[in-house]
């Protein structure tokens, strides 16, 4: 994204757990296609700690790529240039030692910690006493903490060696196209900005669905849940980018300011505003509870008690194992009297849907005289951008997109522990009492208790 940043570039990559999952998912890929921008002109270090060397690593590069997205021989060629690699124990000072020869001339590094949130203090604590954090900056992945407590407490520990400014974390729905659109279309035009508030808004849905379950990843979901592994960081972001005010682009830190502000404004969570759900079969998944009360599902009346927002729903839902994977969010407007046409209170008024995924979409929802005698009315929709489309450009991947803005020093899409905080305090008191939990059947929208929420404003918007 485009900054009044004026930071310096780093002028190197590290990425540790080289030889993990994430990297090679999404690290490699997101190289390769840097690369192939011309964007990868500085050294790539991968440290790992299984004894990999450079070549062992290139290998796993090349298979990385050739999954997820495709080789460009051009591209991989770049990164092959560029690749190094540190292999060593993360508990072993000589690790630092190695990298910091590595490292050479390197004034600004960014080391990436691609690892479990449990190495972090101590990868920390060796980046500082081996000199390699020396003006440099980190990246880290969510989860950012456990709780309100648990992420003041990974701050400290952060902050001890980088300032604010020099720490990047990713929430890869911030690096998403479809979720900066939200955003640009927002501001970029006139005729929304003055209907989006509580005069003209009924409610505000959020839909992320996921029509597979939890892939494996028992354990590490078992003591997560949905909660905290997509409605803390992803959806809040999405609520905050709806909800904000107007950022002003003459400062770089405006947009994370009013995500900030307008997430304090947010009504921490009860039980009468959440109805949790857990797909049948998820207990006997490998490294499940047998009596786990972990929700794989949760929806969320969200009260935004702002001037703007003061008494409009914004309902927040997302499902594993769900009917369809999609990721929707829909503003619905209130109805137009119907003093005019006399007509019985459509089912359908009018709407703005940004669909963020599989694909990227914007529509309008509107009302059309039916062609014939009489005056009643059709719904039509509007389609302002269709990624579905034949010939629409293939947005750029998070991953890339967010590594370019790191190595640039910008850290508009990159969350801020205020905004980290203020998403915990939302979340914090029904993380940890006791609540109800829902089976839902495995290809339904969850839970039918999760109805009594949205009982007011015409039920579930299901994304088709
Ligand atoms: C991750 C969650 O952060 O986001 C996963 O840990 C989830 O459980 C994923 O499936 C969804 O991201 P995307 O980009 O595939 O929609």
């Amino acid at each position: 994204m485009q900054s009044k940043s004026t930071r310096p570039r780093s002028d190197a990559l590290v990425f540790f757990g080289a030889a993990g999952d994430l990297a090679y998912k999404k690290i490699f890929p997101a190289l390769q296609a840097m690369a192939c921008r011309g964007m990868l002109n500085f050294p790539v270090i991968g440290v790992a700690r299984s004894g990999l060397d450079v070549h062992g690593l290139l290998e796993r590069a090349r298979a990385s790529v050739t999954e997820y997205g495709g080789l460009d021989p051009a591209g991989f060629a770049v990164l092959a240039s560029r690749l190094r690699c540190v292999s060593g124990d993360y508990g072993d000072s000589t690790t630092f030692e190695k990298l910091k020869a590595e490292l050479g001339s390197a004034r600004c590094p960014i080391h990436y910690l691609a690892i479990p949130p449990s190495l972090f203090a101590n990868m920390v604590g060796q980046l500082q006493r081996s000199g390699c954090a020396q003006d440099a900056r980190v990246i880290l992945e969510k989860p950012f903490g456990r709780d309100l407590e648990s992420a003041r407490e990974l701050n400290r520990v952060l902050r001890e060696v980088f300032p604010e400014e020099h720490i990047f974390r990713i929430d890869h729905y911030l690096g998403k196209e479809a979720v900066q659109n939200i955003l640009y279309f927002r501001f970029a035009n006139a005729f929304l900005e003055p209907i989006l508030n509580r005069h003209y808004v009924e409610n505000v849905q959020i839909t992320m669905a996921e029509d597979f379950g939890i892939k494996g990843r028992g354990k590490f979901y078992d003591e997560t849940g949905i909660i905290r592994d997509v409605i803390q960081n992803h959806l809040l972001q999405v609520v905050s980018y709806l909800a904000m005010e107007p950022p002003s682009s003459t400062y770089a830190e405006a947009i994370r300011d009013e995500q900030a502000k307008v997430l304090r404004t947010v009504r921490p969570m009860d039980n009468d505003n959440m109805v949790r759900g857990q797909f049948r079969g998820y207990r006997n998944e490998p490294g499940v509870a047998q009596e786990s009360f972990m929700g794989t599902y949760a929806a969320l009346r969200l009260w935004v008690d702002s001037w703007r927002w003061e008494g409009v729903p914004f309902f927040v839902r997302a499902g594993k194992s769900l009917a369809k994977t999609v990721t929707e969010v829909t503003i619905q407007f209130k109805q137009p009297p119907q003093v005019v046409f006399s007509e019985a209170t459509p089912a359908i008024g009018n709407y703005v849907r940004f669909r963020l995924s599989p694909v990227v979409a914007i529509a309008l929802g509107a009302r059309a005289k039916r062609p014939g005698e009489g005056m009643s009315g059709l719904p039509v929709e509007l389609s302002i951008v269709d990624g579905g489309q034949a010939g629409m450009p293939r947005p750029m991947d998070a991953y890339e997109r967010l590594l370019g803005d790191a190595m640039a020093g910008d850290t508009t899409l990159f969350a801020r522990q205020d905004v980290v905080d203020a998403a915990w305090a939302i979340v914090d008191p029904v993380i940890h009492g006791p609540s109800a939990i829902y089976e839902y059947e495995p290809g339904t929208w969850g839970p039918v208790e999760a109805d009594r929420l949205v009982a007011d404003v015409g039920g579930w918007k299901n994304p088709v």
